[in-house]
């Protein structure tokens, strides 16, 4: 029997609404998940643009070993100087050298060094270094360390996903996708042992458009005009993974999707 470590991984936290269901109830779902490692994505927690001191201290006490994140990280400036000082929480590792933060790190718990990666994608979203040359890189590096690697890839385009996945392939345990906000039925593991999804959804108001405020959003189709959209203050759904890690090779053995309706 391999010893197992068991990763919970949630999508993007949005706004208070979100915020509240994993302040609320993150160690009951840590427990019914009998996980031993959380992952969650922090971009959007702050009125679903960015991240706060004070609501990532909240999800650390929630139960969360990692926050990972994206695009909207520095909407948020006070969160800056934690980026620099805190271990445990990312932004994608290849923006361009210099910007506040960093894209990886190394925990040890359970009895195991677990390394948790975050990438972007470039497809829609700005033109920065090539996810694939940085994931080989970094995970060439961390590999020197552990071979427990989870990869958070912050990415719109459903190929740039697959295709990376498939590239890290045996390099990496799990590949989550993050930023659409929308859960995808795709969850595999890959020939090489690394288990993947498109996208593991949020952590948000399930009545919304991906979290914000609907009769906003469908302006905004309607006019195309450039509306600020607003998060939705309606009941969540926590939705991610949970992912069965064999801790002597680093492979995952099995993927999980999770769909929660919170009880607040
Ligand atoms: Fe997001």
């Amino acid at each position: 029997m391999p010893s197992i470590l068991r990763a919970l991984i949630l999508g993007d936290v949005i706004g208070q609404p979100g915020c509240r269901a994993l302040f609320f109830g993150l160690k009951k779902l840590i427990k019914t998940t009998k996980s031993d490692f959380v992952v969650v994505n922090g971009e959007n927690a702050a009125d679903g643009y960015g991240l706060t001191p004070e609501l990532a201290e909240g999800l650390f006490q929630s139960g969360v070993d990692v926050i990972t994140s994206g695009n909207h990280i520095w909407q948020k400036k006070e969160i800056y100087p934690l980026l620099e000082s805190e271990n445990r929480i990312l932004r994608p590792e290849n923006y361009p050298n210099g910007v506040p933060g960093k894209g990886h790190c190394i925990l040890e718990k359970s009895g195991a060094k677990i390394a948790v990666l975050n990438l972007e994608g470039r497809v829609y979203l700005s033109n920065i270094r090539c996810p694939f040359r940085v994931g080989r890189e970094i995970t060439t590096r961390l590999q020197n360390t552990t071979n427990i690697i989870i990869l958070d890839f912050h990415a719109e385009w459903p190929e740039e996903k697959e295709a990376l996945a498939i590239y890290l392939d045996g390099r990496i345990s799990v590949l989550a996708g993050t930023h659409t906000h929308v859960q995808t039925a795709d969850e595999r593991i890959l020939a090489g042992g690394t288990g993947y999804i498109t996208d593991i959804g949020m952590s948000g108001p399930a009545e919304s458009v991906i979290g914000m405020k609907i009769e906003t959003a469908v302006k905004r189709g309607l006019t195309q005009m450039p509306l600020k959209l607003e998060v939705e203050d309606k009941p969540v759904e926590i939705s991610g993974i949970v992912v069965e890690i064999d801790k002597s090779t680093g492979n995952a053995l099995s993927l999980k999707r999770i769909r929660e309706k919170s009880a607040i």
